[in-house]
């Protein structure tokens, strides 16, 4: 869990040289909607898609999400998220365990990530969401996404740092960590582009930071990334510069994924700088590491989170200008899988999912 204090102190060190407010961000826990191989973004319709995924937000989640005929606050009657009115949906790829003896696989489970305000999600996690201001730039307007938005951050064809999007990253969590979520800002030097490669006492906590710029015009593109864009610079958090092609600032989305890596963590599948973890599409590296974004707040909510921010609203704390559900009904809210198959989760697979080769 990202603490505003610590990403202070980075700026202290002139990152970005100026200073942080302390109610810049929005963060809220969504917990497990489903486990399957659907993809709306990228796959739309394909029933199975070709990797596992972990799903969370609206259960209008489908294999297919064409923004003319899906409208998730509408067409969902719950939502896996602390507050009623987001229905967006949120994925990410599932993390697996390759045993090193016999190539089975297993997939990590997630856990609740640090402490939510009374609002964690325990049961295999689900994801934590933020939506943040520019960085250093408390008092700048953000512009909500439009009805139909979506994007994707990260590139999982990717098997090295070339090409690599800004504000992807693993950190191998200290025991402690597991309560706290791990402080510090995200994708600091304590943090790796590649899976860790010693056990990690408390888990692993995996960082997407998606682009905080827009082309003002388009809720989506062929690629689902071109219509959105980073900051210039190579920085992730650095929203406040958008570039002349991209000049409308958004809210900067980003997910936090806590894996529970700990049932996997004996010294005799971590030797000689190998590790055991794999993505569910294959990579054994961690450098193809993604997320998915599919806008779904009610109306202007968004907007006026956004617009409250270090006033009424600010990191868990929004709940004059939205609507708080029991954590109870957010993790009821789960779906069936559409692509009905064992995902792993309990017993050993001799395959990953869909056959996907590890490379
Ligand atoms: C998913 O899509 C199918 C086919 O279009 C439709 O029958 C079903 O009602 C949808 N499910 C949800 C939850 O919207
Ligand atoms: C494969 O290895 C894992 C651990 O390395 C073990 O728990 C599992 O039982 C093994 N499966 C088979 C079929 O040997
Ligand atoms: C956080 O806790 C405070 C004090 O108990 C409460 O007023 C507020 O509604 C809580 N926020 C959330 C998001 O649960």
């Amino acid at each position: 869990m990202w603490q505003y204090l610590a990403a202070t102190a980075l700026l202290a060190e002139g990152a970005l040289g100026q200073s942080l407010g302390s109610a810049s961000f929005l963060r809220f826990g969504c917990s497990q909607l489903v486990v399957e191989r659907v993809d709306p973004l990228v796959a739309p319709g394909l029933n199975p898609s070709p990797h596992v995924h972990q799903v969370v937000g609206g259960n209008s989640f489908n294999v297919t999400m064409d923004p003319s005929t899906i409208d998730p606050p509408v067409q969902s009657t719950c939502t896996s998220c602390i507050y009623k009115e987001d229905t967006s949906n949120y994925w990410t790829a599932s993390m697996y365990f390759q045993s090193p003896e016999n190539g089975t696989f297993k997939r990590v489970p997630q856990m609740a990530n640090g402490r939510l305000n009374g609002t964690l999600l325990p049961q295999d996690g689900g994801l934590t969401i933020y939506y943040m201001l520019p960085f250093g730039g408390r008092n700048m307007k953000v512009t909500a996404f439009p009805v139909g938005f979506r994007m994707l951050a990260g590139n999982p064809m990717l098997r090295s740092k070339t090409g690599m999007a800004p504000g992807i990253c693993h950190r191998c969590l200290a025991k402690s960590d597991r309560t706290s979520g791990g402080a510090g800002a995200p994708c600091d030097r304590s943090d790796t582009a590649t899976f860790p490669t010693t056990p990690c006492p408390g888990g692993i906590r995996a960082t997407i930071i998606f682009p905080s710029c827009w082309d003002g015009k388009n809720v989506d593109s062929p690629d689902h990334q071109s219509h959105v864009a980073y900051a210039p610079g190579g920085m992730a958090l650095a929203g406040d510069r958008c570039p002349s092609t991209h000049p409308v600032r958004i809210p900067q989305v980003m997910y936090e994924i806590m894996f529970d890596t700990t049932e996997f963590n004996d010294a005799k599948y971590w030797k000689d700088g190998k590790q055991p973890l794999v993505y569910s599409f294959g990579d054994p590296t961690g450098y193809g590491a993604h997320g998915d974004y599919l806008f779904g707040w009610k109306d202007d909510a968004l907007q006026r989170a956004m617009d409250s921010m270090g006033k009424t609203c600010g990191s868990e704390y929004c709940d004059q200008v939205l609507t708080i559900q029991d954590g109870k009904d957010a993790i009821g809210c789960t779906k069936s899988q559409q692509a009905k198959e064992d995902v792993g989760s309990g017993e050993w697979i001799t395959e990953l999912p869909g056959g996907t080769q590890v490379a």
